[in-house]
């Protein structure tokens, strides 16, 4: 089955607060969304990026969407011969091949989708506007989720057919593929997997990588 990547990496940074997108602020030595297209090639046929206004287009890096869903939907649709699609964010820089490789077998055994997920490591609790407790969460039941995101490219195709509306309000594609009544399961993630969404996020990045590649 031909394997795509998919990784939107058009957003503008704004809680980064850096001069530019995040997906292309210098992290450890290169690009942040490099770190990742570097272990998707590794486990991909193709992998397609949604980049910002403004950076260089290609049959491989199209102009990515208003919100990140539609991003997702726009790489996808360049990619016509996917059957899986690897849909990963280029903020997450710290994926490892291992975490992939997992989430595609997961496809392969019969699910929709496989998501990478951290087990809850906080306590949970449900609050009213003004504040008040209303209840506390069972954890051991509760996932943080994460990309990479892996889906039978078909299923995510159809998920994503619905109105610019509803697109904009998916915090992740995974949920748009289960309200179309597709099967998705959690894999866990090694704890290193983090976002680069604010500073300090960036500056752990940059440490975490740096141990990685030894430098
Ligand atoms: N993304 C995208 N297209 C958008 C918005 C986001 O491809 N229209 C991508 C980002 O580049 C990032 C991932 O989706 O890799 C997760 O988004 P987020 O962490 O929210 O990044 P930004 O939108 O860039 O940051 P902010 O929300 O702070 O502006
Ligand atoms: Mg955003």
């Amino acid at each position: 089955m031909a394997v795509v990547g998919i990784v939107p990496a058009a957003g503008s940074g704004e809680r980064l607060g850096a001069d530019g997108p995040n997906a292309f602020v210098v992290c450890a030595g290169k690009p942040l969304v490099e770190w990742s297209l570097e272990v998707l090639s590794e486990v991909c046929e193709r992998v397609v990026v949604a980049v910002p206004p403004g950076v260089q287009l290609g049959a491989d890096r199209v102009l990515g969407g208003a919100v990140r869903s539609e991003s997702v939907r726009i790489a996808l649709a360049a990619a016509p011969e996917a059957e899986i699609a690897v849909v990963h964010d280029a903020a997450r820089p710290l994926l490892t091949r291992s975490l992939v490789e997992r989430c595609v077998q997961a496809v392969r055994d019969g699910w929709d989708g496989a998501v990478a997920a951290a087990p809850m490591a906080d306590t949970v609790k449900q609050a009213a506007p003004d504040g008040r407790v209303e209840r506390t969460l069972d954890r051991s039941r509760l996932w943080s989720i994460q990309t990479p995101q892996v889906f039978r490219a078909d299923v995510l195709r159809r998920a994503l057919e619905v109105p610019a509306g509803v697109l904009a309000a998916a915090t992740d594609d995974a949920s748009l593929v289960e309200a179309a009544g597709g099967a998705v399961c959690v894999v866990e993630s090694p704890p290193e997997n983090l976002k680069v969404t604010r500073r300090v996020d960036l500056l752990l990045a940059e440490t975490l990588l740096r141990d990685r590649a030894g430098c």
